[in-house]
């Protein structure tokens, strides 16, 4: 029998997951990450050697949990947290803590390579516009605020991809994660030597640009000694979490549209052409599968929101959850559960690290609005996952305004797990929502990247025909879409109203007490 590896290296984790050909998962596991570094508001760095460590106990604990060797993975797929920072210097060591994906300290940078390429040019380069999401801006805030680590840097990586580099000894990454650093020329698939020329950056720095299925690389004996894979085992291209997340769950065709929440939360819809919003809302990429394409719309902090709540004011549900060995989470969605739709008109914007889609704003400030002396626990954590889903419901509305067919909406990620955010889901998109049989996403996807890199398949889509399989759909229910087609109004409104004092405030608390 033979075994397909998918590693994901998250936000908060590493998972690595077994598949068989037909899709059945037999192993995993997840090595934790330390919380991010927040030194200031907006900022978020994660340190690359957690990652690897992280890689290490997933892996190893996936072939334990499988009951398998190393030698029994034909090959392994990598998929990870998109448009983080590595630079490596010549003897190649980590030279500062990444800037991930999530930090948006880069505005002047942004502002500085609009004026520098021109906003139309720079949407004719890379498809897509500056925002503080993407790599190229945090590399220029690393050059412009500390020259002398930046004049060290001999090589820069994405975060899967120095997972790679430990792993294979290569320096390599695929299109879909490489479209993310907006130094890439989405359209034909390679890095933009007029971008790169334009914002003085060495293409030496790159790694190679691989398709998603291709190998790039195999297992080092130092990586199998430490990772219990074998030596020589190929590792392909792989792609960015929400590539390979599709792949996982089938968005690997016209018409089909998933909604992940992770940590992000995101839109996701496959094109055969690249295919452009002329506002920028949503970010237009290589897909995993050869050749193709996708558009996405992302919500920077969907499951950060409700970790948030857990963190900040979960206290008590996170001491009887240790008690009774239950999640938290579930302790609390339980709660949010007992209400209504609508949570009494309680309206959550969860822009909790600034927003991407449709706002492209890093100054854009979270907020409950509509708090009366009645509102309860219960309305508050509703309004969270209502609040998410309505960010999300943003990226619908300008998929159909760009008539981007969405016949139904696969859901993954760990939202997806929770039947009361799926019908919350179900009821806000108003569109029928499926789930599948693995909710396993980027490494799931990244698995059956391996595969086709491995011949196991004959292309991503037989891939995704043979082991994606749909579990159960849900229908909107029309009394819920209509409270929530109101309650959407208000909602779409409210940021632009208070987007001015949102600014106002962002200058506050730019350094903590
Ligand atoms: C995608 C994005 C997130 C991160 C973390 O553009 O920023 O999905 O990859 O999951």
């Amino acid at each position: 029998m033979s075994y397909l590896m998918g590693i994901d290296v998250g936000t908060t984790g590493t998972r690595a997951v077994i598949v068989r050909p037909d899709g059945h998962v037999v192993g995993a596991a997840t090595g934790s990450h330390k919380p991010m570094l927040m030194e200031r508001p907006g900022w978020a760095e994660q340190d690359p050697e957690d990652w690897w460590q992280a890689a290490v106990t997933a892996t190893t604990g996936a072939l334990g949990a499988a009951g398998l060797i190393g030698s029994d993975i034909d090959a392994v797929g990598l998929s990870g947290q998109m448009h983080g920072v590595v630079l490596l210097d010549k003897a190649r060591a980590v030279l500062r803590p990444s800037l991930i994906w999530c930090d948006q300290r880069s505005q002047p940078q942004c502002d500085w390579i609009t004026s520098q390429v021109g906003s139309e040019r720079l949407i004719q380069l890379v498809s897509n516009p500056a925002l503080t999401g993407f790599s190229a801006p945090k590399l220029l805030w690393i050059r412009d605020n500390e020259p002398a680590t930046f004049e060290r840097a001999a090589q820069f990586l994405l975060p899967k991809d120095f997972v790679r580099f430990r792993l294979t000894g290569e320096f390599a990454t695929d299109v879909s994660d490489a479209s993310g650093t907006l130094l890439f020329d989405v359209a034909h698939r390679q890095w933009s030597r007029e971008i790169l020329e334009a914002l003085r950056i060495d293409e030496g720095l790159l790694p190679h640009a691989h398709e998603s299925p291709e190998i790039t690389g195999k297992i080092t004996r130092e990586a199998a000694l430490l990772t219990g894979l074998a030596a020589g085992t190929p590792v392909v291209g792989g792609a960015g979490d929400q590539a390979a997340s599709a792949v996982g769950n089938g968005i690997v065709l016209p018409g089909l549209t998933s909604a992940t929440l992770g940590t992000s939360g995101v839109i996701f819809a496959y094109t055969e052409v690249p295919r452009l919003d002329p506002l920028g809302r949503i970010h237009t990429f290589c897909h995993a599968v050869p050749g193709k394409w996708h558009v996405m719309g992302v919500t920077q902090g969907a499951g950060l929101s409700l970790r948030w709540f857990r963190d900040f004011f979960g206290g008590i549900e996170a001491w009887y959850a240790r008690q009774v060995d239950v999640d938290p989470y579930e302790l609390l969605i339980k709660e949010a559960e007992r209400m209504p739709p609508g949570s009494g008109g309680l309206l959550f914007l969860p822009y909790l690290m600034g927003e991407r889609t449709p706002h492209l704003d890093p100054q854009a400030r979270g907020m409950w609005f509509g708090l009366t002396a009645g509102h309860t626990r219960g309305q508050m954590i509703r309004s969270i996952l209502e609040g998410v889903a309505f960010s999300l419901r943003d990226s619908i509305e300008i998929f159909k305004e760009l008539e981007i067919p969405i016949e139904e909406i696969r859901l993954s990620g760990g939202g997806s797990r929770n039947f009361t955010w799926r019908e919350i889901q179900a009821d806000i998109y108003a569109k029928e929502v499926v789930t599948l049989r693995t909710s396993e996403g980027s490494a799931f996807g990244a698995a059956l990247l391996a595969g086709v890199g491995a011949k196991t398949y004959s292309s991503v889509q037989e891939a995704a025909r043979q082991a994606v399989q749909v579990r159960e759909g849900m229908s909107p229910r029309p009394a819920n879409v209509a409270i929530y087609n109101q309650l959407y109004r208000v909602y779409r409104n409210l940021y632009p109203a208070v987007k001015d004092l949102s600014h106002g405030l962002a200058s506050y608390g730019s350094k903590p007490a």
